[in-house]
């Protein structure tokens, strides 16, 4: 509808602005406006038609031939020519990778490749998943303060990732040195110097990468994703090519990194300042898993995706052109009333939290999802039996990188009084 004035943009849709403000803070309350009056607006902020309401987001990620993931990955900032010039040094050809992938190529390898994404084959890193973190704790049970975040958080699930995607533990400490820089080079908004700096570490992240590669080639038995991906190469050559195996290496990392250290960021945060409910799961482990799915719909770390429209189309009854950028907020969807009663409160025994769209949904929904789901299941119960008296480090400020997509604290301080770890007193 056009503004009384004329304009067909809104004001509110004018402000719009996910690099600052109430977005970073609280996506979902930041765009109630939007899902009560103006559910699909266009940005001219960013470019993109943004797409609030539940019922919406889930028809879009439905439809991924009118609505193609193409472009979900895609720089934030744009290249400068000489960073270009440096991955192309490095012989830098990251391909897409399922996640970005259309049809007809995206089906058949994700059927082939979801095998050891299954619960049968998840079983087996569970004992992995849980010395580590055993090990992350054991480092700071007994200092009575530290940022989650950074002693734990964050470098669990890269570790995660790289066991998962069966990285000789001789080659982890560089694998995770080199996909730090890869994330700056796609989610953040690098300064035009920091470019080059950035584009050398992407650049030898990839070489890295395929020696890895090589090596595993030599003896593909083990387990891990992709020692499995190089045995289904062996059988179809042309559905898994070598280039895609490079570029899955890479994506892999990124994909089971961020957003599940973001996840479980978001969780500590929430369930911490929610204490009635933290002490109950300390109570009652059985709750977890239920605390797991509606902290993943409540504060999830994937706060929206992105689709490219290729026909002329309505969403929401508004005319949608082909052509069009759509920016589905997810984490808006997840607190909408008209899907979820009292959208906004944090409850553990919801029936329908598994409804959430933090995963997506559809032919291209999160493959890791149980692994997500299992290590945020594990650090909560290392957490609320070996430190259920951990509290908040009180007034600290909360602070996000500015994004569309990605959104986790970047520290969670928390503090307790060691003499009173239940190991201790009771060992
Ligand atoms: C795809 C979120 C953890 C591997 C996706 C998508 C989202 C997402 C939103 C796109 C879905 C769509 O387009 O419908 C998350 C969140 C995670 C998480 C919030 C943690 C809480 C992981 C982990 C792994 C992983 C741990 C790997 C071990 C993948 C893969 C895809 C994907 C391979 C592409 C699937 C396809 O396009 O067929 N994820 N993810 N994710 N994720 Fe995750």
């Amino acid at each position: 509808a056009l503004q009384p004035n004329g304009c067909p943009v809104s004001a509110r849709a004018a402000a719009f602005d996910p690099f600052g403000g109430s977005y970073q803070v609280d996506p979902a309350a930041s765009l109630r406006w939007s899902r009560d009056e103006e559910p699909v607006f266009y940005s001219p902020e960013i470019g993109y038609w943004v797409v609030t309401r539940y019922e919406d987001v889930k028809a879009v990620f439905r439809d991924n031939i009118l609505f193609s993931p193409s472009i979900a990955l895609e720089k934030i900032t744009p290249v400068s020519d000489e960073a270009t010039a440096t991955l192309a040094k490095y012989d830098y050809a990251m391909a897409r990778t399922l996640v970005n992938e259309d049809e007809p190529a995206h089906m058949p390898r994700r059927r082939v490749l979801m095998d050891p994404f299954t619960p049968k084959e998840l079983v087996h890193h569970e004992p992995m998943v849980r010395r580590l973190t055993r090990e992350y704790v054991d480092r700071f049970v007994d200092t009575g303060r530290v940022d989650l975040v950074d002693e734990m958080l964050w470098e669990v699930p890269l570790t995660v990732a790289l066991h998962f995607l069966g990285v000789p533990e001789e080659d982890m400490d560089t694998m995770r040195e080199y996909s730090i820089a890869h994330t700056v080079n796609t989610w953040g908004r690098p300064a035009p110097e920091e470019q080059v700096a950035v584009a050398e570490a992407v650049g030898k992240f990839w070489q890295y990468a395929g020696q890895v590669l090589e090596k595993m080639r030599q003896d593909p038995s083990g387990h891990g994703w992709m020692p499995y991906g190089i045995r289904v190469q062996q059988e179809q050559p042309e559905v898994v090519t070598d280039s895609y195996l490079h570029s899955m290496m890479m994506a892999g990392i990124v994909a089971a990194h961020e957003t599940t250290a973001n996840a479980s960021a978001n969780a500590f945060r929430l369930l911490l300042e929610n204490r009635s409910v933290w002490e109950e799961l300390c109570a009652d482990p059985g709750l977890i898993s239920g605390a797991v799915e509606e902290c993943l719909r409540h504060s999830g770390s994937v706060a929206a995706w992105r689709r490219l429209v290729t026909a002329d189309t309505t969403i929401g009854g508004v005319d949608i052109p082909a052509g069009s950028k759509l920016l589905i907020a997810t984490s808006s969807a997840n607190r909408d009333d008209r899907h979820f009663e009292g959208a906004d409160d944090f409850d553990i025994r919801r029936e329908n939290a598994s409804d959430h769209l933090t995963f997506g949904f559809g032919g291209h929904q999160c493959l890791g999802k149980n692994l997500a789901r299992m290590e945020m299941q594990i650090f909560l119960e290392e957490l609320t039996t070996r430190l259920p008296h951990l509290e908040l480090v009180p007034d600290q400020e909360f602070t996000y990188l500015p994004n569309t997509s990605f959104r986790g604290p970047d520290h969670v301080w928390v503090h307790w009084d060691p003499a009173e770890n239940p190991e201790r007193r009771d060992p």
